[in-house]
């Protein structure tokens, strides 16, 4: 094991393992959490030469967890550690293919010797055996932009991280930076408890976990930063506040999905920047590709052109171009073609239900293609299984 990195996962907190091993030399410590989800995160991330978790959760949820860190991880050393001396654990550790159990309390001297002896096994292991390579996780940041109201940003903003969020199975989030007027937690029915703003006020000092807790988890698994609720606090927030969020999420989070205002604002020329897809949206009458046409002009001063995707939205709405026209007028390919829904969309916003979890399956179908496209594109590589679809079969915690 070339890596020496040290990720703990400990749901308990039982033993602050990671100051004791920041005291000792040869090992790294890359992050000490007590949220599954994160630590699931960090290891595809980070790929750490060793994971500590707890198994002492309830139930066999523990045990049910370790299985997916062994599973998704087969090239990392997995230690379990636990309070009790059950042969559970042990039963577990040996089907799993874990490298030690650590039962606790456990003296500092026999915790150092005990991952020597994990690091060397595995140095000696990979010396003999060429591993195989696994397929590098997919991270990715999406913002959904035009410079035109109410051509459909939100909406595909919403549907589209919802649909990735179920197909990847990965850490999602959707960031609504309309921060005067967004309507993201409207739109997803989910209560505006905490928002962007709770997340500014503690910036300075936040970390993985706290904001990890200000995104509100629909019931489809996505995570939603809204909006504040009071416009008047928009106000106060600046560039370097979206710059640090964008940091923070982006430890954790898979797929990062920022929901936009229809102008360039201070704080959604960060975003734009960090962003590996720029989805510029527009319907397809003449206002709406005169701004198309200025957004894009925009966009290629700032240097931005290569990553925009243009997605059409409400096509079949009487009047406007075709888009095989607009394809020609602009000299670029159409990313995506969203049908024009009427009333499925009108009832998706009244009801607080997105289109793509309402009954209208062949609706819902093309935010699920679209988000098809955006995370198995070429470029990319094809996504993990995801530990939750795993888990979920395992039984356990889904
Ligand atoms: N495919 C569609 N078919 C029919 N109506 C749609 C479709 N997509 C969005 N709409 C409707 O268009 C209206 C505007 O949508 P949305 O709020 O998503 O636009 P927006 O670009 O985010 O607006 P804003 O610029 O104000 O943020 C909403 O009433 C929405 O239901
Ligand atoms: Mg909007």
């Amino acid at each position: 094991m070339k890596n020496a990195s040290i990720l703990i996962v400990d749901p308990k907190e039982s033993e602050n393992l990671k100051e004791r091993l920041e005291k000792m030399p040869d090992f790294t410590v890359l992050r000490a959490t007590n949220n599954v989800d994160i630590g699931f995160a960090l290891a595809e991330r980070h790929q750490p030469g060793i994971i500590i978790f707890n198994v002492d959760l309830p139930g066999n949820e523990g045990i049910a967890v370790a299985e997916v860190f062994a599973l998704e991880f087969p090239n990392t050393s997995l230690i379990l550690i636990t309070n009790s001396d059950s042969k559970r654990v042990l039963r577990c550790a040996l089907r799993i293919g874990a490298k030690e159990v650590i039962t606790l309390p456990i003296e500092d001297e026999k915790l150092y010797r005990l991952l020597q002896r994990v690091i060397q096994t595995e140095n000696e292991r990979q010396e003999l055996v060429t591993v195989e390579k696994k397929v590098k996780p997919e991270f990715k940041t999406l913002v959904v932009f035009s410079t035109k109201g109410g051509v459909g940003k939100t909406t595909i903003a919403l549907n589209t991280a919802i649909a990735i969020s179920k197909l990847t199975h990965k850490r999602t989030v959707l960031v609504d930076l309309n921060l005067m007027s967004g309507n993201v937690a409207l739109m997803s029915g989910i209560p505006n408890k905490y928002s962007i703003k709770d997340v500014i006020d503690e910036l300075a000092n936040i970390d993985m976990e706290t904001l990890d807790s200000y995104c509100t988890e629909h019931s489809s698994g996505l995570k939603i930063l809204p909006a504040p609720a009071n416009p008047d606090s928009a106000i106060f927030i600046g560039a370097e506040d979206i710059e640090k969020i964008h940091k923070t999420l982006a430890q954790t989070f898979n797929y990062i999905i920022f929901d936009c205002p229809n102008y360039f604002h201070d704080t959604v020329i960060p975003a734009l920047e960090t962003a590996d897809e720029i989805l510029v949206v527009s319907t397809l009458d003449l206002a709406a590709i005169q701004n198309l046409k200025q957004c894009m002009e925009m966009l290629t001063n700032l240097n931005l052109r290569r990553k925009v995707r243009i997605i059409l939205n409400r096509v079949g709405y009487t009047g406007g171009l075709k888009v095989k026209d607009l394809e020609n007028e602009l000299g670029t390919s159409i990313f995506a073609v969203v049908p024009n829904f009427e009333k499925i969309a009108v009832n998706a916003v009244n009801m607080g239900i997105p289109i793509i979890e309402s009954k209208n399956y062949s609706a819902g179908k093309y935010y699920e293609d679209l988000a098809v496209k955006l995370v198995a594109s070429e470029n990319h590589p094809r996504p993990l299984a995801g530990w939750k679809k795993i888990f979920a079969k395992g039984g356990g915690k889904s």
